[in-house]
C-alpha cells in the first residue's frame, strides 16, 4: 500500500521484453533485430528484422529455407520482381543468392523473419566474407544486452 491508501500494482524485477528499446540488437548502422526465438536445437533463428534507411543492404546466399513475413514498409531482391508487401508472405529456398534493397521512401522496414540454417554473405563475385546463424546472432544480442545494462544472461530467454 502507498501513502495515499491504494494498493500499487505488483512489480517484476525482470524487465518486460515488449516494453524494451533496448531489446532491439543493432547489427549495422540503421538495422538492428529484435530477438523472438534462438533455436540451438534445431539451428533456426526467428527475429524481426527492422531497417531504418533505404538502398541495398546486402548480398546473401541461403543454406536453408527462409519464410518471411513483412510487417511494415516494402522491399524486394533485385534478382526477383516481386516485392514483399506490408502484410505479405515471402519464401526463400535454400541455396538461392540474392541481394536485399530498401526502396527509397521507404523510412522503416519491419519483416519477421524465421531463418533456418546461415546467412552467407558474399561480394558481387559470389565469394563469402562472413557467416551469421543461430549462434552469431545469439552472440551479438549477448554482448548488447550486457552493454546497455540488461545482462548477458538477457538473451537466455530466448534460446530453446
Ligand atoms: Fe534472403
Amino acid at each position: 500500500m502507498n501513502a495515499s491508501g491504494s494498493v500499487d500494482p505488483p512489480t517484476s524485477s525482470r524487465p518486460k521484453a515488449n516494453q524494451l528499446i533496448e531489446i532491439q540488437v543493432p547489427q549495422a548502422p540503421s538495422v538492428s533485430f529484435r530477438p523472438l526465438l534462438f533455436s540451438t536445437s534445431q539451428g533456426y533463428f526467428v527475429n524481426i528484422l527492422r531497417v531504418k534507411r533505404s538502398g541495398i543492404l546486402s548480398r546473401h546466399q541461403h543454406t536453408g529455407p527462409v519464410h518471411a513475413t513483412t510487417l511494415k514498409g516494402r522491399w524486394h531482391y533485385l534478382e526477383h520482381d516481386w516485392w514483399a508487401e506490408e502484410g505479405g508472405y515471402s519464401f526463400e529456398p535454400p541455396g538461392e543468392t540474392h541481394t536485399l534493397e530498401v526502396p527509397e521512401g521507404c523510412d522503416e522496414m519491419a519483416t519477421l523473419f524465421h531463418v533456418t540454417g546461415a546467412y552467407v554473405y558474399v561480394d558481387p563475385y559470389g565469394k563469402a566474407e562472413k557467416v551469421e546463424d543461430v549462434f552469431s546472432k545469439i552472440k551479438m544480442a549477448r554482448e548488447h544486452y550486457e552493454k546497455v545494462g540488461l545482462g548477458a544472461d538477457f538473451v537466455n530467454q530466448f534460446i530453446r
